[in-house]
């Protein structure tokens, strides 16, 4: 009970411990988008904000390398984007294939299942890419599949699917190519208009560098169509892009109040995302990674997911045996404010996941955390060869 002279704790000011947020997001912010979301609030409808939101679609087309028109940020987290896309595309008895190998792919299947769609899944196991030649064969045996959809970095496994391949089989067959970027957007190659990905959507929190709280998403020609010839209204009234285009475009129709705030964020994080330019961006996280995956073998710890295909942005590495997931992490986090991700479903307590997203994808991240690993591990049962993994992320940073 709270004695009658103390302060609640819910009436003093919550200061944050600055942690460095390399889990799988979110992921530490540039200040100049935290400071951008502390302007003044001008209304939804004002001219000058629809500059802003203006600038936003441009910048979002720039960087899902698409001249789709309907491109624009839907109020939500990653999922919310997911949903849109499913939600708007497909009807009930549509037919659906999804290709899975991690936990988000598994929830594009179960929304696909929440829409009245039938839903076939093609598995790859965990740690492993789709294979083109599966989903073929699969996308064979149903007469009218409307939908192909995989998630292009798997957050789950730190594992790259090969989605160019993949959106042309769709293709092959009359079927639209649905997308997950929410893990690749801004840190690795997302060519939307050249892979002939038709839906596709994103999260702000990982490699845009901005806040949780926006998923950009954009349309192309084929998903136009398919929105245009509905037989029955979209079943999410918020997540209705036809509606919510009305606002973004020419008409300017009130549809919900815009997250002003967060809107300003993504403005400023798109800055700067092309002021380094999205090549260099790329680079510097492919750099980055690469450290980090010299650094972690060179303490003798196995990289989960298969060379080649291995996500720059997300690193998933095995817990060695007799290594407590739990208090690994948690040390990290008391003792050196740094978050690292446990594993999720099936490979929960076997594996970390080791987010280099956006700002934080960084030398300085991965040489503290492999010296904070050099000291921890060892305290854990879990020997190694002390100053081993920084000397080699180093000498992978200076090559
Ligand atoms: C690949 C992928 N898709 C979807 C999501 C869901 O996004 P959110 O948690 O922002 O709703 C995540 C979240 O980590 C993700 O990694």
């Amino acid at each position: 009970m709270q004695s009658n002279n103390k302060t609640p704790r819910y009436l003093e000011e919550f200061h944050p411990p600055a942690r460095i947020l390399m889990g799988a997001g979110p992921s530490n912010v540039n200040p100049r988008v935290l400071h951008a979301m502390t302007a003044p609030l001008l209304g939804h409808l004002d001219p000058d904000f629809i500059r802003v939101m203006d600038d936003v679609r441009e910048m979002l087309r720039i960087v899902f390398q698409t001249t789709n028109v309907t491109t624009l940020p839907i109020s939500g987290t990653g999922s919310a984007g997911m949903e849109a896309a499913l939600v708007n595309i497909l009807e009930p008895g549509d037919t659906v294939v999804v290709g899975i190998n991690g936990y988000f792919a598994d929830r594009i299947s179960q929304i696909a299942t929440r829409c009245g769609a039938t839903v076939h899944i093609v598995n790859a196991p965990w740690g492993h890419p789709l294979d083109p030649k599966a989903m073929e064969a699969e996308v064979k045996k149903h007469p009218k599949v409307k939908v192909v959809a995989m998630v292009h970095a798997e957050t789950s496994t730190g594992v790259q699917n090969p989605v160019a391949e993949i959106a042309q089989i769709a293709h092959r067959h009359g079927a639209l190519a649905l997308v997950d970027t929410v893990t690749s957007l801004g840190g690795i190659e997302v060519a939307i208009d050249r892979w002939g990905v038709d839906v596709c959507y994103s999260g702000t929190q990982k490699c845009l560098g901005c806040p949780p709280g926006l998923a950009p998403i954009t349309f192309g020609p084929r998903a136009e169509e398919v929105l245009k010839s509905r037989k029955t209204p979209v079943q999410s009234w918020y997540l209705d892009v036809t509606l919510l285009r009305s606002y973004w475009s020419e008409n300017r129709a009130y549809h919900h109040t815009a997250p002003i705030s967060m809107i300003y964020g993504l403005r400023e994080g798109l800055r700067v995302v092309l002021e380094e330019g999205l090549e260099a961006r790329f680079q510097r996280h492919s750099r980055n990674a690469q450290a980090l995956w010299a650094g972690l073998e060179a303490l003798g710890l196995r990289l989960f997911a298969q060379e080649g295909v291995r996500l720059p942005t997300l690193t998933a590495v095995h817990i060695p045996d007799g290594v407590s997931d739990t208090q690994v992490r948690s040390a990290l986090l008391r003792q050196y404010n740094i978050e690292i991700a446990g594993g999720l479903g099936p490979v929960a307590g076997k594996i970390w996941r080791i987010g280099l997203m956006g700002e934080n994808a960084k030398p300085s991240n991965v040489v503290t955390l492999l010296s904070a690993l050099e000291e921890i591990l060892p305290k854990m049962g879990y020997e190694v060869a002390k100053g081993e993994g920084v000397a080699a992320a180093q000498r992978a940073l200076a090559a």
